[in-house]
């Protein structure tokens, strides 16, 4: 059986906080990220039970660097840090060792569970980017389109996303890569709506998608639809959140896309960045500047667990994701939860 994923799957949420961070050069640090992963499961039950309908998941990913500092003994086929894209526009690569992808209905459990991890991981890393998104009205980013109508989903969705046995060692994990974009609004709403739809390839108010035939060239839908040599759709899972603050003028995209291997992902990036054919660019770059870019494996829950236990750990297949585990340093010996000020931890 296929070692169970973490919640990369989870449904598309109102509220989502993206952190990136780097792992201090120590091997305290290292000690510290590993007691981290062997509780997250544990933690996020603990965190999230008292409110099912809060949908709390949260998806750890881990660098190239990371992962190779982590002592295992071999590396994910499709791990290697994020390439940098210098094309029309620039895609650049940052620094970033792990990601957490924490999505609920609620800012609070977000919130909470960020506090928690952090308070957790405390002195070990070193942050590289928190960014809070929130879904704007009916799932718009900040250009006014819906965003996230082509996900796959069912059985389209596992095939996109999970590791299977391509990779047999890392079945049921995932990649992940994440961008963050700050948009020029004023430049974008300058541009009749037209124009917008032309660069989107589909209508804004109804996000009815245009006819092929009637698609520009460099049509964000255009140059993001990639085929595999039998003419098969490559697909992704994209889980994009607007964010921002109005009174500093900053309005921006975060965009976070999972697949099962990251050329499908890269390939996407390489007809926006550079076009396809070169020069046939993704005009919302236009508008548009990447300011991070990082590449993350997503162990499967199992050997997310596994990662606990020190180096050179075999995952466990047995698809017994989230068992209880006596290290979980979000539960205390006593069985209460630990967190908020009840225990004054924080
Ligand atoms: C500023 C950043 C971005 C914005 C605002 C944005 C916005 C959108 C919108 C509005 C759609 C149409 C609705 C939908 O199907 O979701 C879309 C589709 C899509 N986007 Fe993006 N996107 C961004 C970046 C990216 C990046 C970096 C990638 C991949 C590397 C990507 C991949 C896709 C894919 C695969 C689709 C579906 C295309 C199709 O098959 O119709 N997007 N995006």
């Amino acid at each position: 059986m296929i070692a169970a994923p973490q919640a990369v799957e989870s449904p598309l949420t109102r509220a989502a906080i993206f952190i990136v961070v780097t792992v201090k050069p120590d091997e305290a640090a290292l000690e510290t990220v590993r007691k981290v992963c062997g509780g997250m499961a544990s933690l996020i039950r603990a965190v999230g039970f008292r409110n099912p309908d809060a949908q709390l998941s949260c998806v750890m990913g881990i660098g190239a660097n990371l992962w190779d500092r982590l002592g295992q003994p071999n590396r994910p086929q499709g791990l290697h840090p994020f390439r940098a894209i210098h094309g029309v526009y620039d895609a650049p690569s940052t620094r970033g060792d792990i990601l957490l992808h924490i999505r609920a209905q609620r800012v609070d459990y977000c919130f909470e569970m960020a506090m928690q991890v952090m308070r957790q991981l405390g002195e070990a890393v070193e942050l590289q980017d928190e960014t809070a998104g929130f879904k704007y009205f009916d799932n718009r980013d900040l250009l006014g389109f819906v965003d996230g109508t082509e996900n796959p989903a069912g059985q389209d969705l596992d095939a996109a996303v999970v590791i299977g046995d391509e990779d047999p060692d890392f079945a049921g994990g995932a990649y992940v890569i994440t961008q963050k974009y700050m948009h020029d609004l004023a430049k974008w709403n300058a541009l009749p709506v037209e124009t917008q739809e032309r660069i989107i390839g589909r209508h804004k108010l109804s996000d009815i998608e245009f006819p092929d035939d009637k698609k520009a060239p460099y049509a964000h839908n255009v140059l993001t639809n990639i085929d595999d040599a039998e003419g098969r759709q490559l697909q992704i899972l994209r889980d994009n959140m607007p964010f921002g603050s109005p009174s500093r003028g900053e309005f921006g995209t975060y965009f976070i896309g999972y697949a099962c291997e990251p050329g499908r992902i890269e390939r996407m990036l390489d007809n926006m960045f550079i076009g396809d054919p070169p020069g046939t660019y993704d005009r919302i770059l236009d508008v548009s500047t990447a300011v991070t870019g990082n590449l993350f494996f997503v162990p499967s829950a199992d050997l997310l667990e596994a990662l606990g236990d020190g180096p050179g750990d075999v995952p466990d297949n047995s698809g017994n994701g989230g068992a209880d585990d006596d290290n979980a340093p979000a539960r205390s010996r006593d069985g209460s939860l630990g967190i908020g000020s009840l225990k004054g931890g924080n």
